[in-house]
């Protein structure tokens, strides 16, 4: 499917053929392999193998989780590139989900001011959203994201087969965004969504493939029309904004996804206390939500203070109000002119958080 300037590839299998579409798509000297301590003893070494018939290869194993999405993580790997002998001739290549896949696009964008990453996404979340539209980047001390830069695939390579060996709880959270580009784009894939949701999670192959390739052509659709979020793109960020706030908030012990679902109840009903949203709309996403195992709710033990604090820090804050990107109703989001986002006062926030 095209994305823009470049292609993602999505058949099951696919990982036998990895390296000799990365050396299609992004030949080098040397490829630096860049993945996790889960996701690297399963498919790390077959990957290097095969890469070595293209070029010279290096490993880089991440402790796993979005506590290591940062600006450390970042130094150690571009340190171990340089002394594996990379220069501006290599490719990297991001074995892992979301969190490998920001960080090591990150170390692509940044190392030798630039080189080619692919993009081989590991879990479902990083299948159906993180490894299209170039974003890259690691979270700091004061929020998520907050340093990166934009730097597209070379090509994005998603074999559903690997799935099997991702938890059930990870799957679960990857259908969260799956969920919100419905929401926020096409109420008939929702629908289907909520349907096939049971089989997705039990690991069903046709109904996998079929959210993934739903899901990649509405987010490659948005991207590929406004790459650098000046306007639609904002529609993507449904649920984010509360949903990066709760995450931070949590020190990361909720899971991304578990925080956009919770985020795009709440944010809903901020669309329906402004008029924005039509009634129901909220309670339609908890529904789908509650009826796939996510959590709805932030956990009772973070503080509401804390987590309308934490939204200011967000990038979509602006000029001190905190904008949202809200929905009108199950399929189309409100588009404010062609802002594609609202600046929403913090005593509407609370009351919803209340
Ligand atoms: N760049 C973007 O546009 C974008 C979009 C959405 C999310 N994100 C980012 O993605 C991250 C979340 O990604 P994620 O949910 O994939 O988390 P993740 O990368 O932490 O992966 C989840 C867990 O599954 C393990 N794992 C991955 N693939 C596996 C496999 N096939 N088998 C067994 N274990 C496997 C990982 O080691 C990790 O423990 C967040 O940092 C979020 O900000 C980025
Ligand atoms: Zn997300």
């Amino acid at each position: 499917m095209d994305a823009g300037s470049y292609t993602v590839y999505m058949e099951p299998g696919l990982r036998h053929r990895f390296a000799s579409r990365i050396a299609s798509v992004a030949a080098a000297h040397r490829f630096a392999i860049v993945t996790d301590e889960h996701v690297g003893p399963h498919y790390a070494d077959a990957l290097a193998a095969s890469l070595a018939e293209h070029g010279g290869v290096s490993v880089h194993v991440l402790p796993p989780g979005e506590a290591f999405k940062t600006r450390d993580t970042w130094a150690k790997v571009t340190d171990e590139l340089l002394a594996a002998g990379c220069g501006r001739d290599t490719t990297v290549v991001a074995l892992g989900g979301g969190v490998v896949g920001d960080l090591a696009g990150f170390v692509a964008a940044t190392f030798m001011r630039g080189v080619p990453v692919v993009q081989c996404p590991t879990t479902l979340l990083a299948m159906i959203d993180a490894s299209v539209g170039g974003k890259t980047g690691v979270d700091t001390a004061s929020g998520k994201n907050l340093v990166g830069a934009f730097h597209e695939p070379a090509a994005v390579l998603a074999d559903i087969e690997v799935l099997r060996t991702l938890p059930v709880a990870h799957r679960r959270a990857g259908l969260a965004e799956a969920f919100k580009h419905g929401i926020i784009a096409d109420a008939a894939y929702l629908a289907s969504l909520d349907a096939s949701a049971g089989s997705i999670l039990a690991g069903d192959a046709s109904a996998t493939l079929d959210a993934v390739a739903r899901s990649v052509k509405i987010k490659a659709a948005v991207v590929s029309s406004d790459a650098r979020e000046h306007g639609l793109r904002k529609t993507l960020n449904f649920g984010h904004t509360l949903g990066h706030a709760i995450e931070h908030v949590s020190g990361y012990a909720l899971l991304h996804g578990e925080c956009v679902a919770i985020g795009m109840v709440l944010e809903a009903r901020v669309a329906e206390r402004l008029g924005v949203a039509a009634e129901g709309t909220s309670d339609t996403i908890e529904g789908i939500l509650l009826r796939a195992g996510l959590p709805v709710r932030p956990p009772r033990d973070l503080s509401s203070a804390d987590i309308l604090a934490a939204t200011r820090l967000d990038k979509k804050a602006r000029g001190g109000t905190v904008e949202y990107a809200l929905p009108e109703r199950i399929g189309v989001m409100a588009a404010n002119g062609h802002a594609w986002s609202i600046a929403v006062d913090d005593a509407v926030v609370r009351a919803v958080l209340a």
